[in-house]
């Protein structure tokens, strides 16, 4: 059997000699690599690609929870661990935010250090076979929508609230629209509707949850669109894993036609578990350097992850060329042709999110609105089947 390699990053030597120590042990296991420092570390999984780092969190220069961000992003192939004291859990939670799978608490003893080490390892391959059987399942007609991009505030809840609701009314068929921004989810605020219950309380239940359980957790909006609140508070996120994740897609997949998610800007496991689960990735993106950047990254992970191609959709938010950075250009930048092009448009926008009233059916008028409901039309007319599907979305303006 091939070992699992193990990179050890911790500035103290005496700690990675100790750890080492306790790994010497198994037989499942073997340190291929140690580094002294983020930075270093950072370098070395990009070189070496080890399954798993074992990452201590306060280093002196790049701390451990932004070499876990850089790792995750650029070589998602390695499964990071964090490795904290006691008090740490703000930390923590930034550091599993980050990307990390799991923790461990100093001092740990080798048999809890190695089975954690496996159990992780183990759960991430059978996460990772699943991916392709299940997107290749013809037989399922309902069809999985996450929104999606690797930087924050460029509209992704404004999108998938909008194109929820604009699918339902388009498809006449079942939508569902699910908050997986567990920290800092909105979508609930800019639907305007009352929550009684959040996905924290349905995975209280998740041993008996089916899709009858399901539907008492799931709002309606006036829309007809069933929602699936996010937690009410931040902390509250770290309770829901990948698992819960896989399961409520599963189930939603029986009775919804179409099941729209928004996301955090991050590759937490429950963001990845949604785009391995997906049929169609929206990847949304403004047109100003630091986001053409993150999303470039995040584009290459997918690459990395093996997403076909027509998985992803390229949206551009607040579209126009009047700030120096031109279509063509972003194009060539991502190798991916822009599928659709949604303009800004405050005055619609803002006030329809502060009023709770998604603008695809208040202002069906303005062309904010007109680029989501083509968007939506779209991807029915490539679910149900018809035109080219790889013909990007007509441009509605300038
Ligand atoms: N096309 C647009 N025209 C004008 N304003 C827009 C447009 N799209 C989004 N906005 C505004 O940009 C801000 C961010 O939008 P939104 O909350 O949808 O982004 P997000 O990607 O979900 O952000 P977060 O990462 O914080 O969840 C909001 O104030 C929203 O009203
Ligand atoms: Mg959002």
């Amino acid at each position: 059997m091939e070992k699992i390699n193990v990179m050890i990053v911790d500035d103290s030597y005496e700690t990675r000699s100790n750890i080492k120590q306790l790994l010497s042990f198994s037989r499942k296991l073997k340190v291929t690599t140690e580094a002294a420092s983020g930075e270093e570390a950072v370098i070395l999984a990009g070189e070496l690609r080890p399954d798993v780092i074992l990452m201590d969190i306060n280093m002196p220069g790049m701390d451990g929870i932004k070499a876990t961000e850089e790792i995750t992003l650029n070589v998602p192939d390695s499964i990071v661990i964090i490795m904290s004291v006691q008090g740490e859990t703000e930390y923590v939670r930034k550091a599993m935010t980050a990307g990390a799978r799991d923790y461990l608490c100093k001092p740990f003893s080798g048999d809890e250090l190695s089975e954690t080490i496996i159990n992780v390892y183990e759960n991430e391959m059978k996460r990772r076979e699943k991916i392709t059987p299940l997107l290749t399942k013809d037989e399922i007609r309902s069809r999985v929508i996450t929104i999606f991009s690797t930087k924050g505030g460029v509209g992704k809840t404004t999108i998938a609230s909008n194109l929820a609701v604009s699918m339902a009314r388009s498809s006449k068929k079942r939508v569902a629209l699910v908050d997986l921004d567990l920290q800092f989810g909105d979508v609930a605020i800019m639907l305007n509707v009352s929550v009684k219950n959040t996905i924290s309380d349905l995975v209280k239940e998740f041993g008996q949850l089916d899709s009858s359980l399901m539907e008492d957790y799931m709002v309606t909006h006036f829309s007809g669109v069933k929602v699936l609140p996010a937690p009410v508070k931040p902390e509250y996120a770290e309770y829901i894993t990948a698992n819960h994740v896989e399961k409520i897609i599963s189930i939603l997949r029986e009775s919804y036609s179409y099941i729209i998610i928004d996301t955090s800007a991050s590759f937490h496991e429950t963001v990845l578990t949604s785009l391995d689960l997906s049929d169609k990735i929206l990847i949304i993106s403004t047109l100003d350097l630091p986001t053409i950047k993150n999303v470039k990254a995040g584009l290459d992970v997918m690459d990395t992850l093996n997403y076909p191609q027509e998985k992803i959709h390229v949206v551009l938010n607040k579209a126009s060329e009047q700030f120096g950075i031109r279509y063509r250009d972003f194009e060539s930048t991502l190798h991916k042709q822009i599928w659709s092009y949604v303009p800004e448009d405050s005055p619609t926008v803002v006030t329809s999110a502060n009023k709770g009233f998604p603008f695809v059916m208040t202002r069906t008028e303005t062309k904010v609105a007109k680029a989501i409901i083509d968007m939506g039309i779209e991807l029915v007319r490539e679910t149900e089947g018809g035109v080219n599907k790889k013909s990007p979305l007509r441009k509605l303006f300038g």
